[in-house]
C-alpha cells in the first residue's frame, strides 16, 4: 500500500492496448534489436557502449567503481571535457558547418550558431570567464532566459572545468539567492530581461536584489538581450557580456582535462523539505548517459533536427537541449516562447520551417492543443517528423492518442519518458524501435535499468498493484550526491530500502508506479510533498512556508490538485488568524508572497480560505482529503477525521474558486 503524508491510498493504473511502432521508423532505427535487453543484463560492461559515444583524453580504468556504495564511481581513471565533446570533435569530423543551434527568439527573431560559430563563441566566452577570475572547481550561477548566451555559458564553463549551476529564469531573486549561498557561488551571468507574451520582464533587478542578500562579493555578466528598447545600469563588478567577450575575440580556452567522476554541473531542484537539493553531475557518466539516451530513445543521428520545448533551466533541458543532442552532433532547436504566442500554431510552425525530425515536449503542453483543436497542427506540414517524446508528468491515454494521430500522424513512435533530475536522463520508456508503446504507461525499464516497484517493506508487489518506483543497480548517469551533503544524499534516496549489511542499495525515486504483467511501468505521481506543475518541480513545504510568512495566516497546507484537461496546479487551502478576515487583499499577499519566495510558477490556481483543516485525531492535516478536494474526485475514507463537518464547506469554498 503507497503511503502519502502518513495515510493509505490506492490507485489504479489505466494504460491503452498496446500499439507497435512504425515500420518505416523501425526499417530505420538506431536500435531494433529486443536482444539489448539481455545482453545489458548479463555484462554491465555494455555501458561501455556509452562510454564510447564520447572522447576521452585519457582511457578509464574500468567501467565503475562500486567500492563505496552508493558513491559509484562511473568509468574511473578516465578524462575527458564535456566542451571538446560538444564541439571541438564536430570541427573535426566534417561538421563545423552544420548548424549546432537554431535559435528561434520570442519577437519572431531567430539565429543559427554553426558548430564552428558555437565553439568560436564558447571559447570567447570561457576566456573572459577566465579574465574574470573563474577558474577551475568555481561555481558560475547562470540566471538565463532561453538566449543562446545560456548555451554558452554552460559550454563555457565546462571547458574551464567551473561547474555550473543554472537557475531557471522564473525563479525569483530569493531563490536565486538561496541557490547562489548554497553553492558558495561567487560569479553570475544573467541579462538585462526577456520578453514573455509580448511582455517585457526585467530579469537584472531580480538578480540585483538576490545580489544584496548574497553573503561575498560577485562578479556578474550581463547580456543585453533588451537592447536600446530598456536601457540598464551597471554597478560595481558587473560587466556587459558582449563588451567583454569583445576583449577576447578570437582567443581559445584549451579545454581543461576533467577527471569522470568530476563535477559538471548543479542543478537544484526541490525535495521534501524547504531547501532545495544541489544534484550534482559528473563529467563522464552524465555526458556518456546523455549521449546514449539521445542516441537510444530519441533516436538521434548527427544529421538530424531535434526540438525539446523544456526550458534548459531545469535537468530536461540541460540533458536534451544542451549535452545529449551536440554530444552527438545534432542540430538543436532553442525556442525562447511559449506555444500560444503570436499564435496557437507557433510550435508547428517552426517545426515545419526547420524540418524538425525529432520533437520533445510535455503532456500540459498537448493538453493545452488538445483543446485549442487540431485544425493548428493541420496548418503545417509536420511530416519532416520521425519520433514524438513527452516528459515530466504522467501522459494519459487521451493526449497520447491525440500527440500520435495529430502531431504524428500514426507514423511517429512516441516515447513516454519517465526519470527525473537525479537520474540525469530518461531511465524508463519504450526503446522506439524494438518494444510496442502503451499509451498512459512509461514502459519498461531501459536497458541495463533495474527499475522495481515496492510495498513498504521493499518486497515487489504484484502486477498491477501500486507500489514504489526503485532503481536496484546504478547507471551512468545518475547523480554523484548532493552539493556539499552526502549524508542528506543518503538519507533522502537510499535509506528507505537499501539493506547495508546485506550489500543491496536501492534508490528510491519518490515516485508511486505500478508495473502490468509486461514489465511497464505506469507512474502514478509522487509520494513525498513534491508537485509537478507543467514540467516545474515544486515543494509544498517551500509553498506552505511562503503562506505562513504572511502575517495573520494560522495555517496552510498546499496540494496539487490534478484534472484531466489542466493537468496539475497548486491548490492552497488558508486559515486565517481570528482577528484577521480572509479577504481579497490578504489573497493578494499571499500571491505575491510566493512570487517573491519561489516565482510566479508556484502561483496557486487558487487560494481557498477554510475556518479549518481537515485533520486526523492526531492533529495531521489530512492533505490526501485536499488533493481530492482541489481535483474534484471522489472523496476517499474520512473517517479518521477530527472534524468531518468542514469537507462539505471547503468542497463548496473550492467549487467557488
Ligand atoms: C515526474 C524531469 C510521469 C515524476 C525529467 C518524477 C513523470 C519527476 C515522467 C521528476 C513521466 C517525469 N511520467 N511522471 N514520463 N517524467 N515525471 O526532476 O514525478 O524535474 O519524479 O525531472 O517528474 O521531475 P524532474
Amino acid at each position: 500500500m503507497v503511503q502519502r503524508s502518513g495515510e493509505n491510498r490506492t490507485v489504479q493504473s489505466s494504460a491503452g492496448s498496446p500499439t507497435p511502432p512504425p515500420a518505416e521508423f523501425v526499417e530505420q532505427a538506431n536500435v531494433t534489436d529486443e536482444g539489448i535487453y539481455e545482453e545489458f543484463e548479463e555484462r554491465p560492461e555494455c555501458w561501455e557502449r556509452a562510454a564510447t559515444l564520447v572522447e576521452w583524453d585519457r582511457e578509464y580504468d574500468a567501467i565503475i567503481d562500486d567500492d563505496d556504495p552508493p558513491f559509484y564511481r562511473w568509468f574511473p581513471g578516465g578524462q575527458l571535457n564535456a566542451s571538446y565533446n560538444c564541439l571541438d570533435r564536430h570541427l573535426e569530423d566534417g561538421r563545423k558547418n552544420h548548424a549546432a543551434i537554431w535559435w528561434e527568439g520570442k519577437q519572431g527573431e531567430s539565429e543559427t550558431y554553426t558548430y564552428r560559430e558555437l565553439y568560436v563563441a564558447v571559447n570567447e566566452f570561457a576566456a573572459a570567464l577566465q579574465s574574470l577570475g573563474v577558474e577551475e572547481d568555481d561555481v558560475v550561477t547562470i540566471y538565463l532566459p532561453m538566449i543562446p548566451e545560456l548555451p554558452i555559458a554552460m559550454l563555457a564553463c565546462a571547458r574551464i572545468g567551473a561547474p555550473h549551476s543554472v537557475v531557471f529564469a522564473g525563479l525569483s531573486a530569493d531563490a536565486l539567492a538561496t541557490r547562489m549561498d548554497a553553492a558558495d557561488s561567487e560569479y553570475l551571468v544573467t541579462a538585462d530581461g526577456y520578453y514573455r507574451r509580448g511582455n517585457a520582464f526585467n530579469q537584472k533587478s531580480k538578480a540585483d536584489n538576490a545580489l544584496i542578500s548574497v553573503g561575498r562579493d560577485v562578479s556578474t555578466v550581463v547580456v543585453d538581450r533588451f537592447g536600446d528598447d530598456l536601457p540598464h545600469v551597471l554597478n560595481e563588478g558587473q560587466y556587459d557580456y558582449h563588451d567583454l567577450v569583445a576583449g577576447h575575440t578570437g582567443e581559445t580556452v584549451p579545454p581543461v582535462s576533467r577527471d569522470a567522476d568530476d563535477m559538471l554541473f548543479l542543478m537544484y531542484t526541490s525535495g521534501t523539505t524547504g531547501e532545495p537539493k544541489g544534484v550534482v553531475h559528473t563529467t563522464g557518466g552524465y555526458l556518456a548517459y546523455a549521449a546514449w539516451t539521445a542516441r537510444t530513445v530519441f533516436d538521434l543521428e548527427p544529421e538530424d533536427t531535434y526540438w525539446c520545448s523544456a526550458d534548459i533551466g531545469w535537468i530536461t533541458g540541460h540533458t536534451y537541449i544542451v549535452y545529449g543532442p551536440l554530444a552527438l552532433g545534432s542540430t538543436t532547436v532553442i525556442y525562447e516562447g511559449t506555444p500560444d504566442y503570436p499564435e496557437r500554431d507557433r510550435l508547428w510552425e517552426i517545426v515545419e520551417r526547420n524540418a524538425v525530425d525529432v520533437f520533445y515536449t510535455a503532456p500540459t503542453t498537448i493538453q493545452a492543443f488538445m483543446k485549442w483543436g487540431p485544425e493548428y497542427p493541420e496548418r503545417h506540414d509536420l511530416s519532416s517528423l520521425r519520433l514524438l517524446g513527452s516528459v515530466g508528468e504522467p501522459i494519459s491515454p487521451r493526449p497520447w492518442q491525440w500527440y500520435y494521430d495529430h502531431v504524428g500522424d500514426g507514423a511517429c513512435p512516441v516515447v513516454d519518458t519517465w526519470w527525473q533530475t537525479e537520474t540525469g536522463g530518461v531511465t524508463v520508456t519504450t526503446l522506439p524501435g524494438v518494444k510496442p508503446m502503451k499509451p498512459g504507461s512509461a514502459g519498461p525499464p531501459l536497458p541495463g535499468i533495474d527499475a522495481r516497484v515496492v510495498d513498504d517493506d521493499g518486497e515487489e508487489v504484484d502486477p498491477g498493484q501500486p507500489g514504489y518506483l526503485t532503481l536496484h543497480r546504478p547507471w551512468p548517469g545518475m547523480a554523484k550526491t548532493l552539493y556539499d551533503d552526502d549524508e542528506k544524499y543518503l538519507a533522502e534516496y537510499w535509506q528507505r530500502f537499501s539493506d547495508p549489511e546485506a550489500d543491496e542499495w536501492v534508490y528510491f525515486s519518490g515516485d508511486a508506479a505500478s508495473v502490468d504483467e509486461d514489465g511497464y511501468v505506469t507512474i502514478l505521481g509522487r509520494v513525498d510533498d513534491v508537485i509537478n506543475v507543467a514540467g516545474h518541480r515544486l515543494s509544498t513545504m517551500e509553498i506552505e512556508s511562503a503562506i505562513l510568512g504572511v502575517e495573520g495566516i494560522a495555517e496552510a497546507a498546499v496540494v496539487g490538485g490534478t484534472d484531466p484537461a489542466n493537468g496539475t496546479e497548486v491548490y492552497a487551502y488558508v486559515s486565517t488568524e481570528n482577528d484577521h478576515a480572509p479577504d481579497q487583499a490578504v489573497r493578494e499577499r499571499i500571491t505575491s508572497s510566493i512570487e517573491t519566495a519561489i516565482g510566479p510558477i508556484a502561483t496557486p490556481e487558487a487560494v481557498v480560505f477554510t475556518p479549518d483543516l481537515p485533520k486526523t485525531r492526531s492533529g495531521k492535516i489530512m492533505r490526501r482529503l485536499l488533493e481530492d478536494i482541489a481535483s474534484g474526485d471522489e472523496l476517499g475514507d474520512t473517517s479518521a477525521l477530527r472534524n468531518p463537518e468542514i469537507v462539505g464547506e471547503i468542497q463548496a469554498a473550492t467549487r467557488d474558486e
